[in-house]
Parts: C-alpha cells; structure tokens; sequence
C-alpha cells in the first residue's frame, strides 16, 4: 500500500521499482485526491498492470485514515500480508525483499532507521533530531521495546492487522505508525526490527506539519499517563489483596 499526496514526481518509479523487486506483489495506491494529478498518473499505471489498483478517496485526511482505508481494501481481499511505504522513494523497494523475509518469524517487521545497520541519508539535522527525540520519548512513555515505532516501511501479517481492532484507531498523521505498533506489542504479536536506509525525498514535498507532531506529542503523553495509572492501580489492588489475604 501506497498512500499517497501530490507525489506526481514519484508515483511511477516508485510503483516499477516496487513490481521489479516483488513480482509477485500486488500495489495499491491510495490517493486523497491530489490536486497535482497524481490520482490520474496512478489509473494510467492500473491500465496498464493488473498487478495495480488504485483507491481514490476525495479528501485528505491524514496518513491514518489513507491507512486504514487501504487495510480495509487489503484484508477484504485474500491477500495474507499488507505492507505500508512511502511515495517519495524514501523507502526503497530493493529492501522490501528483507522486511517480507523477516516476517517469516514475525508478526509485524518494522524497517528501522534507528537500530544498528539502520541509516537516513540527507536528512536535515533538525529532522533527525525530532524523529529520534520523538523514538526516544515514545520508548521512554509507552515503555516500547522499539527503537523506530514512528517508521512507515512495514509489514503486516493478514492476523496482526485483524487482532488490533482496526476500528477503534483515532490517530490521523504519522502517529497512527505508533498507535499501531503500540498495539501490536500489547497484543502479544511479535513485532521485529530490520534495518534499513531512508533517503529523504529529491521530489516534492514532506507533508509533515506542525499539527502532526502535536498529535504526536498528546497522544503519546496521554497513552503513557494511562499506562502509569494503570500500573499503579495494579499495584494498589495487589496491595490491598496481600493484605486481606
Ligand atoms: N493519501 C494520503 N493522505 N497520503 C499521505 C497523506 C495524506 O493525508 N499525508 C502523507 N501522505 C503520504 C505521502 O504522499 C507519502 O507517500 C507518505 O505518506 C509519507 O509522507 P511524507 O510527507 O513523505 O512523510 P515524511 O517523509 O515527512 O515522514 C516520514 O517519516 C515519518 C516519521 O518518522 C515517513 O516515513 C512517515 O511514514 C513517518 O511516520
Ligand atoms: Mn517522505
């Protein structure tokens, strides 16, 4: 799955790159309607691959809901793994041959920049920065055992994406990436690390704003806030039953 907006630069080597590594995969571009053609680039693809197929959607509406739209699409198909990339090249289909080898004992493999043999090439120090402050507070609040849990190269067991209550996720930017590995640790799923190399996009531009880092940045907070309330209350009744007991 592809989500994609204004990515007109990028769509077609992205999808050739994709079917040259993984013939055997399918592509499915979910497009919110840019305004830059790209819905219109991604049918010409779709006419001429059977492999392609499109999903238009006529707002945008964050990467989360392009997600979730594109899972509902996958898993009401017979298809047994779901992958999440990126349009802009960011993600490198080449690598996409190691993320499906490792879910051979995985549940969900997330393509990591921050573990070792990971890499981000040409990305501004200030970007860095908040992707690694943001990994960093994330472990720390949720108590992740995930060195890259925003990351958006994934790949999806059919039953991990059917185990997380698909349903009932809310986030709409990239946090979304977070709630759904936080869900697929708590859910017992095995989740796994690969490395891998992100090269910031040469076309286009990151749609990344302000309010998708704040998102982030509430969610996260009030999920581990939940998570300490939680604890102590499990402490409390424990407590209270090894004294009664
Ligand atoms: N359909 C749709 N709707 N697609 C979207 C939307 C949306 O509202 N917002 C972004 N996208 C698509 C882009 O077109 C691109 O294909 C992909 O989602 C990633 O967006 P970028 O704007 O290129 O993200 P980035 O490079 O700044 O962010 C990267 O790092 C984030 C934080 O680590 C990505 O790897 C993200 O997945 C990751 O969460
Ligand atoms: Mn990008």
């Amino acid at each position: 799955m592809i989500p994609t907006y204004n990515e007109a630069a990028n769509i077609e080597l992205v999808v050739d790159r994709v079917r040259a590594s993984v013939p055997a995969a399918d592509v499915l571009i979910v497009d919110d309607g840019s305004p830059d053609g790209t819905g219109d680039l991604a049918d010409k693809l779709r006419a001429h691959d059977p492999h392609v197929h499109v999903l238009h959607r006529t707002t945008k509406e964050g990467l989360g809901a392009a997600y979730l739209a594109g899972f509902a699409w996958g898993l009401a198909r017979d298809y047994d793994v779901l992958v999440e990339m990126d349009a802009d090249g960011s993600h490198l289909p080449e690598q996409l041959p190691r993320l499906l080898k490792s879910l051979a004992d995985a549940d969900l493999v997330i393509g990591s920049r921050w573990v070792r043999g990971g890499q981000v090439v040409n990305w501004p120090r200030r970007r860095q920065l908040l992707s690694r402050g943001g990994n960093l507070y994330t472990r720390l609040a949720l108590g992740l055992p995930l060195n890259d849990s925003t990351a958006g190269f994934r790949a999806f067991r059919r039953h991990t994406l059917e185990g997380i209550d698909l349903g009932t996720v809310s986030s709409q930017g990239y946090c979304f990436q977070v709630e759904l590995a936080r869900r697929s640790v708590e859910a017992g799923f095995r989740v796994v690390e690969v490395p891998i190399t992100f090269v910031e996009r040469e076309a286009g531009e990151s749609k990344m704003t302000g309010a998708i880092v704040r998102e982030a940045l509430v969610r996260v907070s009030q999920w581990g806030l939940q998570r300490r309330a939680e604890q102590v209350g499990a402490l409390v009744s424990r407590h209270r039953g090894s004294e009664s007991g």
